[in-house]
C-alpha cells in the first residue's frame, strides 16, 4: 500500500529560482538560508519519497484571471516550468504519475470534493521553487515524481482554511488506499508573511506565523478556521497563501513531530519559512 512519510511547508519566493538559475545565491544575503534549507535536502535524500505531491498556486502563468478554480489536480505524465516572463527554466521536466492522479481526481469524486482535472499544466514558482528546495541544483532528472495540487488564492474569495485541511484529509485517504508500494511526501507551499503591493507592501509579521506555525503543527484544527480576513490584516494579502500549508497538514497523522523548522526574514519581500513534518505513528 502507499503511504504519506511526511510534510514539508515551505515558501515559494520567485527571487530563489532566479537567483539560483543564475547561480547568484550567494554573498550575505543567502549564507544562512543557503545553511537554513539543508536539512530539507537532507531529509528528501534519506527518505526518497516515489511521488511528491506539490500543494501551490498558480499565479496567472497558466492560468488567467478569465478563469479561476479553487481546486485542481494536474493529471499528466510530465510537467513543464511555465514561462513567467524570462524564458521557461532550465531545469528537468517534471515527470507525473498519470496513474496515482487518477485516482486521486476518483478519490475526490467518491468524496464530493470538486477538483478541476488539468491534463496539462505549466507550473510555476509556487511549484518549481519548492521543487528545487527540497532536491537541489543542476539536476539531470528529478529524483521523484510529481503530482501537482493547484489552490485558487490569487483571487477573492479563497476557498477556506477548513476546506484545505479536508482536502488533506482526502489526499490522506487516496493514499493510503492506493495498492503500489509507494512513498508519497506532500508539500504546502507560499506564504508565510508577504505582501506585495498597497501601502502595507513590505508587511512582515514574524510573531503571527510563529504562532501560526505553532499551531499547524500541534493543533491545526484550532487555526483552521481563521478567517481570510484575519490571515491578511496579520501577515498580509499574500500571507493567505499559507492556507495550502494546511492541505499538507491535513495529509498527516493528527500528532506528528516536527523535526526541523526554519525562518528567515527576509528573503525578496517575504518570511522564508519551512517545517518538516513527520507522522507520529511511523
Ligand atoms: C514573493 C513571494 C511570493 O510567494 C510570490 O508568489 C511572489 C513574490 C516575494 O516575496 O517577492
Ligand atoms: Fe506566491
Amino acid at each position: 500500500m502507499a503511504k504519506i512519510i511526511g510534510g514539508i511547508g515551505t515558501s515559494h519566493i520567485p527571487t530563489i529560482m532566479l537567483k539560483m538559475d543564475n547561480k547568484e545565491m550567494t554573498g550575505p544575503y543567502w549564507e544562512r538560508f543557503n545553511e537554513g534549507i539543508k536539512p530539507l535536502r537532507a531529509w528528501m535524500k534519506e527518505k526518497k519519497p516515489d511521488v511528491c505531491i506539490i500543494v501551490y498556486n498558480d499565479h496567472g502563468s497558466n492560468f488567467s484571471l478569465k478563469n479561476v478554480i479553487p481546486f485542481g489536480l494536474g493529471i499528466a505524465d510530465e510537467y513543464l516550468p511555465a514561462d513567467e516572463g524570462y524564458g521557461r527554466r532550465k531545469v528537468p521536466t517534471f515527470k507525473g504519475d498519470s496513474a496515482l492522479s487518477c485516482h486521486l481526481a476518483e478519490h475526490f469524486n467518491e468524496k464530493e470534493f470538486d477538483v478541476a482535472m488539468s491534463f496539462e499544466l505549466d507550473v510555476d514558482h509556487g511549484f518549481s521553487v519548492p521543487a528545487s528546495l527540497a532536491f537541489g541544483e543542476d539536476l539531470e532528472e528529478w529524483p521523484c515524481k510529481f503530482i501537482p495540487l493547484y489552490v485558487g488564492v490569487v483571487q477573492y474569495p479563497q476557498p477556506k482554511g477548513n476546506r484545505c485541511y479536508n482536502l488533506g484529509k482526502a489526499i490522506r485517504e487516496a493514499i493510503e488506499s492506493y495498492p503500489e508500494d509507494i512513498n508519497v511526501a506532500i508539500m504546502g507551499t507560499g506564504g508565510l508573511s508577504h505582501q506585495l503591493q498597497g501601502p502595507r507592501a513590505g508587511l512582515i509579521n514574524v510573531e503571527y506565523d510563529t504562532w501560526w506555525l505553532d499551531n499547524l503543527v500541534k493543533d491545526p484544527e484550532s487555526i483552521k478556521d481563521i478567517s481570510l480576513t484575519e490571515l491578511i490584516r496579520e501577515t498580509g494579502s499574500e500571507g493567505a497563501e499559507a492556507i495550502m500549508w494546511l492541505t499538507m497538514r491535513g495529509a498527516l497523522t493528527k500528532e506528528v513531530n516536527e523535526v526541523y523548522r526554519f525562518m528567515h526574514v527576509p528573503i525578496s519581500n517575504t518570511n522564508y519559512s519551512l517545517t518538516i513534518l513527520e507522522n507520529k505513528e511511523d
